[in-house]
């Protein structure tokens, strides 16, 4: 049973004890990634014997650190006493992190790291996950949103759905005040104990049904990972979309743009239904018509309802029979609801006056690095390749990104090479892989950043023998292309 009770947030000093021993100790995601090979933590209630051996002998402060807040298991009291600094150990004990037991310290919840950031939530486990009043701790969709949200100094900042807000306390740094807010009241009170552990004052924690408790307020920027599990119960946790399909990701989108500032941006990760003989291109674009919204998807995995339907009762069932005959009513749901495929990926939407676009990217791999930056250019540089009718994007100088990489396989025939393919890859920021032909290798290679759009054209033209007119007009489409692609970037001369 989770327990009501929530860690009491701790005072500045003591605040800065903690993260200043995690720190001396390696206590950081790099160092949990390399000893234990996750930077999520595991569920404590099917933990495998493996992770934890080793670390009661000759135990250093990270190992203990790690026993009780990483795993969530109880550390011996003597060991703790002896190698971690008496202030950090009473404020553990008085703000309710740990509880003695016999003799051990039994945690009450893990603190996890995340890039500078330190996280409380409840202990990550099986039995809680579909209890609602659960706070899960760390998982990999909140470190996809962690990777692509935009990190620009901004005015307000929502971290909406937010668990233990850990969007919301990552843009503390560069926000001017943070709203985190969640349905179930101890997200509030860990989002509290999070914005007090990293030292910051400037998030508000608050509760409430998507955005009812922040009526009439607007944002900058609104992160959201909200429960986006599709599944035949429409039951409220942390995971599952309470409403039919996707309806809760749709609710939330239609409902986000009365909080966006003119400019302001909602990034959030989530799941949608491609129906049968729709395309889903089309039903997403319906969501969002005559929002004043501009729309980039990013999709990043499709799957088909058997193996979906599999992946999500696999994290908590475990008995093969009952994951048989709960997988067998889910596909009957989704075949009775005409779903042909699930896809995951990335939506973000910008509030923008004038003419919106709407853009799809695949993601052809996982993104593991902050990406935030190409991010908010990719929302500029779509602004000039698909807004403008054509004259902004002629006058404008670009360049190719700095590290593309050009893959290019030929096989022999008849006493020469014959080229296969040439694949351009971009390995920073958002990751691509395109295929290309001679004529767009060479119109890139007129790009220096040196002499604008209008005049690469004409040298392409030349280059390749075509009409100047002609040249104009099938490079403005290519450069389009690679400029929405990052491949050709602004130079912003
Ligand atoms: C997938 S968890 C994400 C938590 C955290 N933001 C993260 O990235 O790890 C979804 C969160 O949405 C909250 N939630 C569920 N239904 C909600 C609703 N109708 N309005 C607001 N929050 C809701 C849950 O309590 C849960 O904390």
């Amino acid at each position: 049973m989770i327990s009501d009770k929530t860690p009491t947030p701790l005072g500045a000093e003591e605040a800065k004890l903690f993260r200043d021993v995690c720190q001396a100790a390696g206590y950081t995601s790099p160092r949990l990634e390399e000893r234990f090979g996750l930077l999520v933590p595991p569920p404590g209630d099917r933990l495998p014997a493996e992770l934890s051996a080793g670390l009661d002998q000759n135990a250093t402060p990270f190992d203990v650190l790690a026993k009780a807040f990483f795993l969530g298991t109880a550390v011996d009291a003597e060991t703790a006493n002896a190698l971690l600094p008496t202030g950090l150990i009473d404020a553990c004990r008085q703000c309710g992190l740990w509880i003695e037991d016999g003799t051990d310290y039994r945690p009450t919840a893990l603190v996890v790291p995340v890039g500078t950031a330190l996280l409380a939530s409840d202990l990550q486990r099986i039995e809680y996950q579909d209890d609602e009043r659960f706070v899960p701790a760390l998982c990999d969709a909140a470190l996809h949103l962690h990777a692509v949200a935009i990190r620009q100094r901004v005015g307000k900042t929502l971290d909406l759905c937010s668990g233990f807000a850990l969007h919301g306390v990552l843009s503390c740094p560069h926000s001017e005040t943070v709203v985190a807010s969640d349905l179930n009241p101890r997200a509030e009170a860990f989002a509290r104990f999070n914005a007090a552990l990293n030292g910051f004052t400037n998030l508000r924690a608050v509760t409430g049904k998507l955005f009812d408790a922040v009526k009439g307020e607007r944002f900058d920027l609104i992160l959201a990972n909200p429960p986006f599990v599709i599944s035949p119960d429409a039951v409220t946790t942390f995971r599952f979309n309470p409403i039919e399909l996707d309806g809760f990701v749709r609710q939330m989108l239609s409902q986000a743009v009365d909080h966006l500032e003119e400019g302001g941006i909602l990034q959030t990760i989530c799941e949608w239904v491609e129906m049968e003989g729709q395309d889903w291109k089309d039903r997403l674009r319906g969501w969002l018509a005559d929002s004043g919204c501009d729309v980039w998807i990013l999709p990043a995995n499709r799957q088909f309802p058997a193996s979906y339907a599999r992946n999500a009762l696999a994290q908590t069932i475990s008995d093969e029979a009952e994951l048989a005959a709960e997988q067998n009513k889910w596909e009957n749901y989704f075949r009775e609801q005409g779903v042909e495929a699930i896809q995951g990926g990335f939506l973000f939407i910008r509030r923008r006056a004038g003419e919106n676009w709407f853009d799809v990217t695949q993601l052809t791999k996982p993104i593991r690095q902050p990406i935030g930056d190409a991010i908010a250019r990719g929302f500029s540089d779509r602004d000039l390749a698909l807004n403008d009718d054509g004259d902004a994007l002629l006058a404008s100088r670009l360049a190719v990104a700095n590290g593309l990489r050009q893959v290019e396989t030929s096989h022999w025939k008849e006493f020469r090479w014959q080229r296969d393919s040439i694949v351009l890859h971009l390995d920073d920021g958002l990751p691509v892989s395109i295929g290309v032909d001679e004529y767009v290798r060479t119109l890139l290679e007129t790009f220096d950043g040196s002499r604008p759009v209008s005049e690469c054209l004409d040298l392409f033209s030349q280059n390749v023998g075509l009409a100047i007119e002609t040249g104009r007009k099938q490079g403005t489409a290519m450069v389009r292309s690679l400029l929405k692609n990052g491949i050709l970037v602004a130079t912003g001369r």
